[in-house]
């Protein structure tokens, strides 16, 4: 893919100091302009861009060439140069021809909203389809750029570029290119899909279930991960590690092994281009046994975007019969005064969906840990079994894979009341 550079190759990356500009369009969005700055801000910092200065600009009546108006271009210019900035964000989503006049009009690098969230997912996608399904977006995204630019260049030459010409070969040469690359990588994405329908086979009949972590970005998801699963790092989940390497183990009471599954952040006005790439690094989710949807309460916006994770995870049929129990996770409680700390606290005991934590203190993880064990027992069931007393292996088997309530010697045997799920349950039969 030499012809195609991601935007990172092109000198994007980690460290660089960028200068962030919002297009404030006064159409009454619902999200403040701080907050948006704040996401746009967040998002640079995933990828380890450095924000040395932002600033929001009211478009009145936005220029087809520019997005901004003449005058704001020069600030944005001015603004960027004193503050050192190598890169400009724009928090919206750019035409190619917007994006080269405000390169060449404010002389610097420019990456709009679609970009930087490519950046992302390109960093973050952690299956081979996520992978795929990035790349396709990505191609689409740059196909679109040749498209528009080679429209205008036969519109400025009057013709249907026929005439030749050193620009338009090459351009219809990369425009080849990127189509024989996509119709490659879809067929790529049907192998990959096959494959891990197998791959889902094979851990939906794994003895040890899968929890979920969904949220927004910046909810705190990886700290949680971290804080879950730091001391339980085992050699075994390499197994996982190589299949995906943000899916760990993760101790719960009563479950020998559970796998803690990390996932795309959230962010708000996905351009829509990216849904589908989303919804791949998502998929995984609905083949887990727990959905833990991590919010930050401590946020503004929390409550929109619990309605956006929610419709998004409604869209991919977790709402439907026999889709996995979801937990919320209030998180950051740390960062509430105490009068909204103790109000939260208080709500989140009375409610069973709910539970409150600090995953950066370490507060509220094992009422967590707690809550999880008892959805994922759910369906299963207590049995009362008789196992020779001779039989050493049956009953290893009974403790690691079940949670043994209680057992007694009555003679030859041993009685055992034991907690086991549905496929457990099954296996101890066929033992
Ligand atoms: P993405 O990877 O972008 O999806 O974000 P994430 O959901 O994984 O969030 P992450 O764990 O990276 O946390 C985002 C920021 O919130 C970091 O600066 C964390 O240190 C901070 N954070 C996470 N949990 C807490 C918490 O309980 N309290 C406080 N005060 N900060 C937290």
């Amino acid at each position: 893919m030499s012809t195609f550079n991601r935007a990172s190759e092109d000198g994007i990356g980690r460290g660089e100091r960028a200068f962030l500009v919002l297009p404030d369009r006064s159409d009454g969005a619902l999200r403040s302009v701080e907050a948006r700055l704040d996401e746009a801000e967040g998002l640079a910092g995933a990828i380890g861009i450095d924000v040395v200065g932002r600033r929001a600009f009211r478009i009145r009546q936005p220029r087809p060439a520019t997005l901004f108006g003449k005058g704001q271009v020069e600030e944005i210019g001015k603004l960027a140069e004193d503050s050192g900035a190598k890169l400009l964000i724009v928090d919206a989503s750019l035409s190619p021809v917007q994006q080269k006049s405000l390169e060449e009009q404010a002389k610097t690098k420019v990456i709009d909203r679609t970009g930087l969230i490519l950046e992302i997912f390109g960093e973050r996608a952690a299956t081979a389809e996520g992978r795929l399904q990035v790349e396709l977006a990505h191609l689409d995204y740059q196909a679109g750029r040749l498209v528009r630019s080679w429209t205008h260049l036969e519109r400025q030459r009057g013709g249907f570029g026929f005439l030749g010409g050193p620009g338009e070969t090459q351009i219809e040469a990369d425009r080849r290119l990127i189509r024989d690359r996509m119709a490659k990588i879809r067929r790529e994405l049907e192998q990959v899909r096959r494959t891990r329908g197998l791959h889902r086979d094979r851990r939906q009949r794994a003895p040890w279930p899968i929890i979920a972590l969904v949220g927004y970005t910046n909810a705190g998801k990886s700290t949680l991960f971290n804080r879950m699963t730091r001391a339980d790092v085992l050699a075994e989940d390499l197994l996982f590690a190589t299949l995906d390497p943000t899916m760990r183990q993760v101790k719960i009471p009563g479950f020998d092994k559970a796998i803690l599954s990390d996932t795309v952040g959230f962010v708000s006005n996905l351009p829509t281009e990216l849904v589908a790439a989303f919804r791949a690094t998502l998929e995984e989710v609905s083949s887990a046994n727990l959905i833990l949807h991590v919010r930050d309460i401590a946020h503004p916006d929390s409550d929109a975007q619990k309605a956006d994770v929610e419709a998004v995870l409604g869209s991919l049929g977790m709402d439907e019969e026999g889709a996995p129990p979801r937990l919320e996770v209030w998180n950051k409680i740390d960062l509430l005064g105490d009068d909204d700390r103790a109000a939260m606290l208080n709500e989140a005991e009375r409610r069973e969906d709910v539970v409150a934590i600090s995953a950066a203190e370490g507060s509220g993880i094992d009422g967590l840990q707690q809550e999880i064990a008892l959805r994922l027992r759910g369906d299963a069931l207590v049995h009362h079994l008789r196992v020779g007393t001779g039989d050493g292996g049956r009953l290893a088997w009974l403790h690691s894979r079940g949670e043994v309530l209680d057992s007694r010697v009555e003679g030859d045997f041993i009685a055992v009341d034991v907690r086991l799920s549905p496929e457990n349950w099954t296996r101890y039969q066929s033992l």
